[in-house]
């Protein structure tokens, strides 16, 4: 089968700014309820907004199976080679609940198991990222990156991303907090800085633009990553197995390393030096 990745695009753009303004529209004020734990949060507009995009792809592309945030069931959505929808309705529901603008809706589309089309869209500053297998990626029509890659990529001086997730009492918290505390020591990675966007599709789009270096983290779901992989990927950035060990990940690893475009011995070694500091 032969898709129309652009078409497929331009769709998914379509209904990130419909479904974006109605995010907004339903900012403050909203009740939230917990998920795994009490900083797993879902609000009745994650699960209104994910129960328009099925209606609304169900109707344009009946053939195609979905993956919802809040439609899985684990253990029996998995994702097959056929082209797949995967969705994240709101990225960044904590933001989204303080009204900490950083929210976002993030539309991905796999085949094969792989990224081809991604669109990320954060309503609150109309920051609208897309890309497509073979045809480029943009911000808000912008071709990514936003500036050539001519700033080496270093560790020692990166600005990285990073995200304390979900998971606060377990061993993977643990290597989190370690790593964390490696790379910002002199004799560790002693990187510029760290930022937390609160969401993983815009903590991608910062990468995939050029303004952060690199960002990790352990406990993603396919949804979150599966829109801003391909983004960053079209940017010439690249995104790696996040544990140490194999580079080799794919939309069901779950922690990643991605960086941003640079040489291709410069992305090889930063994820060494960035890895060397994961303990
Ligand atoms: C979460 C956000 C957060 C990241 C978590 C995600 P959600 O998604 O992307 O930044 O740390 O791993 O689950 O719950 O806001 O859709």
């Amino acid at each position: 089968m032969t898709l129309d990745l652009l078409a497929i695009r331009d769709d998914l753009v379509s209904i990130a700014k419909l479904l974006g303004d109605t995010i907004k529209t339903k900012s403050g004020g909203v009740t939230f309820e917990d998920k795994k734990n009490s900083v797993d949060l879902v609000t009745e507009v994650d699960k209104a907004v994910e129960a328009l995009v099925v209606e609304i792809l169900n109707e344009k592309y009946p053939d195609f199976d979905f993956l919802g945030e809040e439609t899985y069931v684990p253990g029996v959505s998995v994702i097959s080679d056929r082209p797949t929808f995967i969705v994240d309705p709101i990225d960044g529901t904590t933001n989204f609940i303080h009204r900490f603008p950083n929210a976002c809706i993030s539309l991905g589309l796999a085949v094969n198991k792989e990224p081809v089309v991604g669109v990320i869209y954060n309503p609150f500053l109309e920051q609208l990222y897309s890309g497509a297998k073979g045809l480029g990626s943009y911000l808000n029509g912008q071709r990514l990156p936003l500036v050539p890659n001519t700033r080496k990529l270093t560790l020692q001086g990166s600005l990285c991303g990073i995200e304390w997730g979900a998971d606060r009492d377990n061993e993977n918290y643990r290597v989190k907090l370690s790593t964390f505390d490696n790379l910002a020591k002199k004799d560790g990675g002693y990187v510029h800085g760290f930022r937390s966007m609160g969401s993983a599709a815009l903590n991608l789009g910062m990468v995939a633009s050029g303004a952060m270096d690199s960002y990790w983290e352990g406990g993603c779901f396919a949804w979150d990553v599966c829109a801003g992989w391909i983004i960053l990927s079209e940017a010439g950035g690249t995104i790696v197995n996040g544990n140490p060990g194999t580079d080799n990940c794919s939309l069901t690893t779950r922690t990643y390393l991605a960086v941003r475009g640079a040489q291709r011995q410069e992305q090889t070694e930063y994820i060494r030096a960035y890895k060397s500091q994961i303990t």
